[in-house]
């Protein structure tokens, strides 16, 4: 069977669920074979207007029922209470669970669904709302080649994709990829702050901060690119840019952004404690 026939059921419809089947409608997914179980109406109505053949309820266990693949895309704290919701139901035999919370660990939803239950942990990321998501993916072992594919097939819907083979690793995830998007956005912020300080109107503030920050970012993802030899191709000796990355290194944001990053990291695990 085409990918595009699979039937797909989110638990949860909130803004990552939305972004997935947006991009699964993008890459010509069949809507009627699209599920979500969501509790808010206001949020149901949101998925009649990505497509309006998309079966929507508030039923958990409905959607369960006949998805091939399960979307878990609730928030980390109400996925002990979805998974203790599923545990006990008759879901289809082989039903690939892909969960994209924060934290939740593949043992976790073996513990509730079964050892034997094919199941993918994804961190997945913001811009994925536009398409431009990173999502990285870890499976349990009795997740076979097709099981796979099938993850793939969802994670790559909203951006890139990759797989890796050490779970220890997704709270490292989190905290680059996952979280990385709001450092990005911050440091946007201060420099549109500062241009206005530095006499800019506000929308010549916006527009060269936000094209500046495309510009560079799609020259650091040109094939080989290796940003250090780009940040030095625009710091010439006695420059400007070479005066402003002088501040930044003085004041140490090498060991500032270390540290935030493994604060991150170390939430990640936390959160993944408790979840679990
Ligand atoms: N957004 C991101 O950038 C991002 C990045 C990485 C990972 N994630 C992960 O993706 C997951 C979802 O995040 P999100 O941003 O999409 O959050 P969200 O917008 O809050 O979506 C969660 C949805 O689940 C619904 N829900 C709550 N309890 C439920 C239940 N018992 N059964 C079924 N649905 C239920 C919520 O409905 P109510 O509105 O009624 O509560 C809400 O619509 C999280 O675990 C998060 O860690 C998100």
């Amino acid at each position: 069977m085409e990918h595009g026939q699979t039937q797909i059921g989110f638990i949860g419809g909130g803004n990552m669920a939305q972004a997935i089947a947006a991009g699964l409608l993008r890459a010509g997914h069949e809507p009627a074979a699209l599920a979500v179980a969501e509790p808010l109406a206001a949020t149901r109505a949101r998925w009649h207007g990505l497509h309006a053949a998309i079966r929507t309820g508030s039923d958990n266990a409905a959607v369960a029922a006949d998805a091939a693949v399960l979307v878990l895309a609730i928030k980390p704290q109400v996925m002990p209470a979805v998974l203790a919701g599923l545990a006990g139901l008759a879901r289809p035999r082989g039903q690939l669970v892909i969960s994209v919370a924060a934290g939740v660990t593949l043992a976790t939803l073996a513990r509730s669904l079964g050892a034997g239950t094919p199941a993918v942990r994804v961190m997945p990321n913001q811009p994925a709302l536009v398409g431009e998501g990173m999502s990285v993916l870890v499976a349990s072992a009795v997740v076979d080649a097709a099981g796979r594919e099938q993850a793939c097939y969802v994670a790559e819907s909203t951006g890139r994709a990759l797989w890796l083979d050490d779970e220890s690793l997704m709270d490292a995830v989190t905290a680059v990829s996952g979280s990385g998007p709001a450092y990005f956005y911050l440091l946007m912020e201060l420099m549109e702050r500062t241009a206005i300080d530095l006499g800019l109107p506000p929308d010549v503030a916006r527009t060269l901060v936000r094209q500046t920050a495309t510009g560079a970012a799609r020259a650091a993802a040109m094939p080989d690119a290796d940003v250090a030899a780009l940040r030095a191709s625009v710091t010439s000796p006695g420059g400007t840019t070479a005066a402003a990355l002088a501040v930044l290194e003085r004041e140490g944001i090498g060991e500032t952004l270390r540290r935030a990053l493994t604060a991150a990291r170390d939430r990640g695990a936390e959160l993944g404690r408790s979840a679990g």
